[in-house]
């Protein structure tokens, strides 16, 4: 590149088009996420994750012939092998679940019969659609053993979510819960070019399999300002435990620089439509359980954070993705550490989706391997390099 076209950017590469994709599409301004075209709010109130990890794979809804037999084939894949449940006995019980998910996507790669089949599309896609069934039977077997009980097998007679919820309790849930997860899986199937979606495309790019790309994705999700902040938000509710301490909690984050988590976003600069959907769900779970106390904290510090950050920053804010699926998680009975590793067993549907556009895109421009530049501003010893000097004499 000559000195001219140089260009440095040290801004988190925030407005820069790296890539072009026909996945989704996040228009910040107006607050809208499409999949494929379509809206995420009409995919959460009308379709099943199986019938959205369909179009995400294969760019179009399916028939109802399509999505039976779709749905058969995910199921089938959903056992994991059992010398994984084995390992999984071997880690200590308070392992960080993401570390465990990132390592039982390593560990599935070592049984993927398609493994060593390199630019093979087919191939690809067989081993997205693996990851696809067989990380919930991970985290929901992980979610059992690390608390001394014995892994469930998921059912054939059981949908994605329901069978997710049914291998982690033992249960079978009843719809309404079941319609919830489903909706919360659809929500956070898919959002364009995120961090660990970046992170996935960034080592598919060099041409690794599936299963490396979606361990980098898995790592990047477990970051406190991406996935992470599922979590987070739940336990910062749980700090603050009464709306009466909603105030001094924003000014003793506000004042120290610390975060308020589940507010901001990169992208959207008015409501995240996830967040909304999110909301009312999250109000009718916690009424459910007879417990709307969560729901009406975040509720009122939504309220009170906003105005704060226009008083103090003049600044506009909103809650994102992660902000009521907090509450709505914990009042479904799901551990707090298993907030981020439940995203991240829906957003494997946008990661092998991308992985496949990534290595597979038959559209020009086709995306080449990622290699940007950096600006060094490291030490020189004057005006050349460094003159060696042996150890003895340093
Ligand atoms: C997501 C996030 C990283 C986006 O960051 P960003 O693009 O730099 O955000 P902005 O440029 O809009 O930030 C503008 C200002 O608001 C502050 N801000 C943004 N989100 C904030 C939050 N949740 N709490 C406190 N301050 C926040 C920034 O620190 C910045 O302050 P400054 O101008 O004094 O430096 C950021 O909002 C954040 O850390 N949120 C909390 C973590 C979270 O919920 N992550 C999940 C994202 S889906």
């Amino acid at each position: 590149m000559t000195e001219e076209c140089k260009i440095t950017m040290n801004t988190g590469l925030r407005g820069v088009t790296v890539a072009s994709t026909r996945v989704s599409d996040v228009d910040g301004d107006a607050g809208k996420l499409i999949y494929r075209g379509y809206l995420v709010k009409d995919l959460a109130e009308n379709a099943s994750f199986e019938e959205v990890v369909f179009l995400l794979l294969y760019e179009r809804m399916p028939n109802l012939q399509e999505l039976a037999s779709f749905k058969k084939a995910l199921v089938s894949e959903m056992p994991i092998p059992r010398e994984i449940i084995a390992a999984l006995k071997t880690r200590p019980r308070d392992s960080l679940p993401m570390d465990i998910l990132q390592a039982g996507v390593a560990m599935l790669a070592n049984h993927d019969p398609d493994i060593r089949i390199e630019g093979e599309r087919e191939a690809t896609l067989r081993m997205g659609i693996r990851l696809i069934a067989k990380m919930p039977t991970l985290l929901a077997a992980w979610s059992r053993i690390c608390t001394g009980q014995d892994a469930v097998p998921p059912s054939r007679d059981l949908g994605h979510a329901a069978n997710f919820l049914y291998m982690m309790t033992g249960r079978v849930p009843d719809d309404e819960i079941t319609g919830f997860f489903d909706a919360c899986l659809v929500l956070h199937a898919e959002h364009s070019f995120n961090a660990s979606t970046f992170a996935a495309r960034e080592v598919a790019s060099t041409r690794a399999h599936m299963y490396a790309a979606v361990g980098a994705a898995v790592g990047s999700l477990s970051g406190a300002l991406h996935g992470g902040a599922n979590t987070r938000v739940m336990q910062m509710l749980k700090v603050i435990d009464s709306v009466d301490n909603i105030d001094a909690y924003i000014e003793k984050q506000l004042t120290g620089g610390g975060l308020i988590m589940g507010l901001g976003h990169a992208v959207y600069k008015v409501d995240d439509p996830r967040a909304l959907i999110l909301a009312p769900m999250s109000k009718k779970m916690g009424e459910r359980i007879g417990e709307v106390k969560w729901y009406e904290i975040s509720r009122r510090l939504e309220e009170k954070a906003k105005a704060a950050f226009k008083r103090r920053k003049n600044m506009d804010i909103y809650v994102n993705v992660d902000f009521y699926s907090a509450s709505l998680y914990y009042a479904m009975g799901i551990a707090m550490d298993l907030f981020t590793p439940v995203f991240a067993i829906s957003r494997i549907a946008g990661w092998a989706t991308h992985v496949l556009e990534e290595q597979y895109a038959d559209a020009a421009p086709k995306p080449m391997l990622y290699r940007p530049e950096s600006e060094y501003i490291g030490d020189y010893c004057g005006p050349a390099e460094c003159a060696w000097e042996p150890i003895e004499r340093r």
